[in-house]
C-alpha cells in the first residue's frame, strides 16, 4: 500500500475560511498494484486549483446553489492535471496520457471506468462532467497553465469576452482583481479588442504587472481613489466585475449609457454580500449585465494555449508546494496575500516531469 495524503474538507467556516477548514490526511492509503478492470485507471495528481468559486461549495449540502457544495471529511474537489499511471486494458486512456478535469484533492485518484456522476455535478458541469480530457500539450506549456490561462479561469475570459462584453474598438473596459487568472486574460482580450483598459489590484506591485499586460491605467484600489479614477478616464463601457459589492456601487456612477457589466462577486463571497444601492443606474443608463458559467470550449483550445506558449498572451501564477500548504494558500489567495509572489495560485502536488 503506497500513502496517498489527501486534503479534506474538515469543517464549514462562518465567514472567512481558517486553518480548521481543512485538514491534511496522510493516514490514507491506495493499492497501486491492484487489478485493474471494466476501463478504471489509477491518475497521479500532478497540480491542482485554487478558485475563490471554491468558497462557496464550502456550505451545508442542503444550501443549494449552482456547484455542489463539498462532502465533510471528503477531500476537496477541483480542476486539477494529473498522469495516467496504470490503466485497464478497456480503459479509455493509456498509461503516460496526462489528463485535465475534476479530481478530489489527493495525490492518486483511482477512477472506476464507469463513473458515477451526480445531478448537482452534471449540472454543474455540463458535458464535461465525470470525464478527464487528455491534453496533448504539444505547446510545452507548465502543466499549470492548464488548470490557469489555458484551463478554466482563461476559459471564464474568453467565453464572456466573446459572448458577453460587446466590445467595441476604442471604448473603455474597467476589469477589477486584474492580477487574478481572469482579470489577467480579461486585459489582454480587452487590448486586442482596441478598447483603453482601466483595471485594479491590490498592491503596487500587481499595479505594475497590470501596466506591463497592457492596462492604460492602472491602480492600487486601497491607496487611489477609484473615483477620481474613473472621472478622469471613463466612463466605463464593459465592466468586469470581478470584485463587485461596494466598488460596484461606485463604478455604476461611472458607467456609460448601453455599458455591459460581467459579473463575479468575491467581495461577498465570505459573508453577507454588500447592499448595493443604486441600480437604478441599470434603468438611467440601459445597462446590462449578464451571469455565465465557463463551459468547455473547442476555440478556446484551438486558440489560446498556442498564444500562451508563443508569449502572444502574457500569464503569471503563484504556486504552493504540496496538498499540506492548500489551506495556507487558499487563504492568501481570498485575501490577496499570496506569500509566493501572485497570479493564478495553484498546488504543485508532484513534478512536472512525473510519469
Ligand atoms: N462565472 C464563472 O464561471 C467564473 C469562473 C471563474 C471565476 N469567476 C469569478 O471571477 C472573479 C475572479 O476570479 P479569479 O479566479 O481570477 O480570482 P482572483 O482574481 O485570483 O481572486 C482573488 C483576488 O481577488 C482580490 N480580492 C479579494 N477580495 C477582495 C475585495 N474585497 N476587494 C477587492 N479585491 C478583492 C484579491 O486580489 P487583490 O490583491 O487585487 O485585492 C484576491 O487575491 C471572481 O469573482 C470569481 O468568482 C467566475
Amino acid at each position: 500500500m503506497t500513502t496517498n495524503a489527501q486534503l479534506l474538507f474538515n469543517q464549514i467556516p462562518k465567514g472567512e475560511p481558517t486553518a480548521e477548514t481543512f485538514k491534511y490526511n496522510t493516514e490514507n492509503t491506495i493499492d497501486l498494484e491492484q487489478k485493474l478492470d471494466n476501463g478504471a485507471h489509477i491518475v497521479k495528481i500532478i497540480c491542482v486549483s485554487l478558485d475563490p468559486y471554491m468558497r462557496g461549495r464550502m456550505r451545508p449540502a442542503e444550501v443549494k446553489s449552482y456547484s455542489p457544495a463539498f462532502d465533510l471529511h471528503k477531500p476537496l474537489t477541483g480542476h486539477g492535471v494529473g498522469v495516467v499511471i496504470r490503466a485497464a486494458a478497456d480503459s479509455q486512456y493509456k498509461v503516460g496520457d496526462h489528463v485535465y478535469g475534476m479530481v478530489p484533492y489527493q495525490q492518486f485518484v483511482f477512477f472506476p471506468g464507469q463513473q458515477k456522476v451526480d445531478a448537482e455535478t452534471k449540472k454543474f458541469l455540463g458535458a464535461s462532467a465525470g470525464g478527464l480530457m487528455v491534453i496533448k500539450n504539444e505547446e510545452g506549456l507548465p502543466w499549470s497553465a492548464y488548470i490557469g490561462a489555458a484551463g478554466m479561469p482563461g476559459k471564464t475570459a474568453f467565453m464572456a469576452w466573446k459572448e458577453i462584453a460587446d466590445a467595441k474598438k476604442g471604448e473603455v473596459a474597467f476589469i477589477s482583481a486584474g492580477s487574478g487568472p481572469v482579470g489577467q486574460m480579461a486585459i489582454q482580450l480587452a487590448k486586442a479588442d482596441g478598447l483603453k483598459v482601466i483595471s485594479s489590484a491590490g498592491s503596487d506591485e500587481k499595479v505594475a504587472y497590470l501596466k506591463e499586460l497592457g492596462a492604460d491605467v492602472a491602480f492600487n484600489y486601497k491607496t487611489e481613489d477609484a473615483k477620481k479614477i474613473f472621472a478622469e478616464h471613463g466612463p466605463i463601457d464593459v465592466n468586469w466585475v470581478n470584485v463587485g459589492g461596494k466598488s460596484f456601487e461606485e463604478e455604476l456612477e461611472f458607467m456609460n449609457m448601453h455599458g455591459r457589466l460581467i459579473g463575479g462577486w468575491i467581495s461577498g463571497y465570505n459573508g453577507e454580500s454588500y447592499g448595493v444601492r443604486n441600480l437604478f443606474q441599470f434603468v438611467a443608463k440601459r445597462l446590462m449585465m449578464r451571469g455565465f458559467i465557463a463551459k468547455y470550449s473547442d476555440d478556446f483550445y484551438a486558440t489560446i494555449p498556442n498564444k500562451l506558449a508563443f508569449g502572444d498572451l502574457k500569464f503569471k501564477e503563484c504556486k504552493y508546494d504540496g496538498l499540506e500548504s492548500a489551506p495556507k494558500a487558499f487563504l492568501e489567495m481570498l485575501a490577496g496575500k499570496q506569500s509566493g509572489g501572485f497570479g493564478k495560485v495553484f498546488i504543485q502536488v508532484a513534478s512536472d516531469d512525473t510519469n
